[in-house]
């Protein structure tokens, strides 16, 4: 499916996204782990999260799901052999985090993915499970992965690279491990795996970088509502940021302070930002907010804070041209490896579109105060490429033309129609 997207004057209203994928995924695997049926409200969307609750139906929790609505009925620990392959889908995160839970069933699974997903790096799971005592086949690092479950032994490990999904993968195969397993981050990653598994009545231990679960933990069902996603958000935040005088507000969104950066990063840059709400669900904040467009600066990104906005910049890189300062992105080399190469494909897309950029091996300078025209945008089957140079079109002379737009049902569904609510 092909979407053109023309100039915008203004960007004004509200908007409303289904739950956080992060938070929607982890509720999903310890729903389907925990004793009782847990009930969700505004579950994510996404076409990922769906992959992850029909690998936890495969294994034996019963879904059932009305729109945003889902209820898992869990297996109360004792996770079923699937059948078939657990088809983790465009799914990083359901392949990563769920690779940790099977490798401790008494079962052999095999997870599978599609094509983008098969090409990403699985070496950074297969390590520390093995490590643990798994025994797992792969294709040179890469799914599909053959996982013979076995017994797991706790470990203590510091993943080389700063990843939510790996800590997650090995402390939930550490639910299941003997005695102690403890993740090292030098590097603070996303906390939802931690603060889900509190809510779900077990627990995970952070003293300063380190985070600890004890194996054999129960877990109990809940009932939440889930947070907007903050990443889906960034998208009209960036929109908003690109025309003075925009205003925004922006209803039931994830605030945890691990995936806030971007909300600090956007009002350095220029986009005036300010909370009309803030409440707190199961460790995780969720609040209401309001954005208003103003001098869009631009700034430098680098070290830590790339790796906090991993997910949001190429949103940040697409609208970058358009600022007064121009965009710096560096430390950034995570971005290569995700559902496409995000630095490979923000770089081609902006010079479709007449910008000057120029790229290295971690990151990307844009120079600001550039004019943008219309072009052919290829999407790279990722959602976040599509739905960046969506908004990047908001500004350009010309219409651009999003190629394989369907993609953005891999995080969000519902992003054209939410986008031609708030396009004056
Ligand atoms: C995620 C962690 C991040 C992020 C991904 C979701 C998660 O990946 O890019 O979209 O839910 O834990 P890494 O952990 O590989 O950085």
């Amino acid at each position: 499916m092909d979407v053109k997207v023309g100039a915008a004057k203004q960007i004004r209203g509200s908007v409303r996204t289904a739950g956080d994928k992060s938070v929607s995924h982890r509720y999903a695997m310890l729903a389907g782990l925990a004793e009782g049926t847990s009930k969700f409200e505004n579950f994510s969307s996404s076409a990922d999260c769906a992959s992850t609750l029909a690998c936890m139906e495969a294994m034996g929790a019963r879904v059932r799901r009305e729109g945003n609505r889902v209820e898992v009925e869990g297996t109360g620990g004792t996770l079923s052999a699937p059948m078939r392959e657990l088809d983790c889908g465009n799914s990083g995160s359901t392949m990563r985090m769920l690779s940790g839970v099977v490798a401790a069933q008494p079962f052999t699974s095999v997870m599978i993915g599609d094509a983008s997903l098969s090409r990403r790096p699985m070496r950074r799971v297969i390590e520390p499970l093995e490590l643990m005592g798994a025994q797992i086949e792969s294709n040179d690092g890469c799914a599909p992965l053959t996982i013979h479950g076995t017994r797991l032994k706790g470990i203590e490990y510091q993943p080389p690279v700063a990843s939510a999904q790996v800590k997650s993968c090995v402390l939930l195969a550490g639910l299941f491990s003997e005695g102690e397993t403890t993740v090292i981050e030098p590097v603070r990653t996303r906390d939802h795996t931690e603060l889900a598994l509190k809510a779900f009545g077990g627990a995970a231990v952070r003293n300063g970088d380190r985070v600890s679960v004890r194996g054999g933990q129960k877990l109990k069902a809940i009932e939440a509502y889930v947070p907007g996603d903050l990443s889906s958000v960034t998208f009209f935040l960036c929109a908003a940021a690109l025309f003075p005088g925009s205003s925004l507000v922006v209803d039931s969104v994830l605030l945890n302070p691990t995936r806030s950066v971007v909300l600090d990063v956007l009002a350095g840059m220029g986009v005036k930002v300010s909370f009309l709400k803030v409440e707190e669900q199961y460790g995780e904040l969720i609040g209401t907010m309001q954005a208003e467009g103003g001098i869009f600066q631009g700034g430098v990104i680098y070290g830590a804070q790339s790796a906090a906005l991993i997910d949001e910049l190429p949103a940040i890189a697409a609208v970058a041209p358009y600022s007064q300062k121009g965009v710096e992105i560096r430390g950034a080399t995570e971005l290569r490896v995700k559902e496409s190469d995000r630095i490979h494909a923000v770089v081609r897309n902006l010079r479709a579109m007449g910008a000057e950029v120029e790229e290295f091996p971690d990151g990307m300078r844009i120079p600001g105060g550039q004019k943008l025209h219309g072009a052919e945008i290829e999407s790279f089957d990722d959602h976040r490429i599509a739905m960046a140079f969506a908004v990047a079109a908001l500004r350009a002379e010309g219409e651009c033309t999003i190629k394989n737009a369907e993609s953005v049902a891999v995080s969000f569904p519902e992003f054209f129609e939410a986008l031609a609510r708030v396009v004056e």
